[in-house]
């Protein structure tokens, strides 16, 4: 028997049974959620719907969007054309693949942020001092052909449902960065083109119940790198978003997508759009299941703000970088408070 059979690597497999969380989860006074203190965002995430954006509505939709960019970061789309059947087979295949024994999960377990296909916990072990309640498997999926044989093949529902949820997104994805570059009147296929080659990597987060949710996060505030996240859920709610300084809880909906601005978008449109800090937290009744979308650049895409919005008022904000660069930073300084674009601030 190997003798690393006993350690268990995932939170899945040792969460359950304790009615006290590991120390390494135990999060510092003043650094906790305050489960009972956070209101829900009502009005403050707006929900648009997207069914207008192919019509004579057009301009007032894409209006909604650039609002919701530029004061809220935040906005969550209905009727955006992803047909439930295929929302609802992504999130199910997920949820069996978490569930499998431990030892066929880990056959696609690694620590190691620049694999394009891995299974891992918290955020990152390697670099990290406190642990998230969070079990998450990352897969690159642009161009699916280029990746679809390293994903999971348990279960055999998962590949399947993961590609045609995957091509969907993506097709979402592009329509919303037509409208935001259009919002922010540059040509409709500006940020598609500036993108350069583009990438699209999907997260499974996998939060398990927690007996102690008001000592730990499934993630701790942080602002998403890439472009713009479009995130399912599976209907129990933990997301919360920081607005106006106070956290607000945004409530799951069914069939609704949850959309932010990144931290590329941030720099491409030279701070007009705003990349914000998120979190979410966990509960003691029910697993939560998230599906993030990253839209990204390739890693060798410099990223720069668009030259139409950067004049004396507006001065360029950010040095040139590649997302490449971006990213490695990003997963070195691991999730934190502060931002990791302040690296890339221009001097006065
Ligand atoms: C993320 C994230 C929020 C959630 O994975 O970057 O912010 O509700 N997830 O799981
Ligand atoms: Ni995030």
């Amino acid at each position: 028997m190997a003798a690393s059979s006993s350690l268990k690597f995932l939170l899945a497999d040792f969460a359950s049974g304790s009615p006290f969380i590991p120390s390494k989860y135990i999060r510092p006074v003043g650094d906790r959620p305050e489960l009972d203190g956070v209101e829900n965002s009502g009005e403050a995430i707006p929900v648009i719907d997207l069914s207008g954006l192919n019509g004579p509505d057009r301009h007032k939709v894409v209006t909604e969007i650039g609002m919701a960019c530029k004061n809220a970061g935040f906005f969550k789309v209905k009727r955006h054309g992803i047909p439930k059947e295929v929302l609802h087979r992504m999130l199910h295949a997920s949820k069996a693949f978490f569930h499998l024994p431990e030892s066929v999960r880990l056959k696609n377990y690694s620590d190691d942020p620049t694999k394009s296909t891995r299974l891992s916990t918290s955020f990152n072990i390697a670099t990290e001092k406190l642990s998230s309640w969070r079990d998450y498997l990352r897969l690159h999926c642009h161009p699916i052909e280029s990746f679809i044989n390293e994903w999971p093949s348990q279960p055999p529902s998962f590949k399947p449902a993961a590609a045609d949820y995957a091509s969907h997104v993506r097709c979402l994805a592009l329509r919303l960065l037509n409208a935001i570059s259009e919002s922010l009147n540059l040509k409709s296929g500006y940020l598609e083109s500036a993108l350069g080659r583009h990438a699209q990597h999907m997260a499974i987060n996998y939060y398990p119940q927690c007996p102690q949710p008001e000592l730990t996060y499934g993630l701790p505030g942080h602002k998403d790198p890439n472009v713009i996240t479009i995130l399912m859920q599976d209907g129990v709610s933990g997301l919360q978003v920081m607005r106006d300084g106070k956290w607000v809880a945004v409530q799951a909906e069914a069939g609704e997508l949850v959309v932010n601005v990144g931290d590329q978008l941030q720099v491409l449109s030279n701070g007009r759009y705003k990349s914000v800090l998120h979190r979410a937290v966990v509960n003691k009744d029910m697993e939560r299941l998230s599906v993030p979308m990253f839209y990204c650049p390739g890693p060798e895409t410099v990223v720069e703000a668009a030259e139409e919005l950067v004049d004396e008022e507006h001065p360029r904000l950010y040095k040139k970088f590649t997302y490449g660069d971006y990213t490695d930073k990003f997963w070195k300084g691991g999730l934190r408070m502060e931002s990791c674009l302040d690296l890339f601030r221009e001097s006065e």
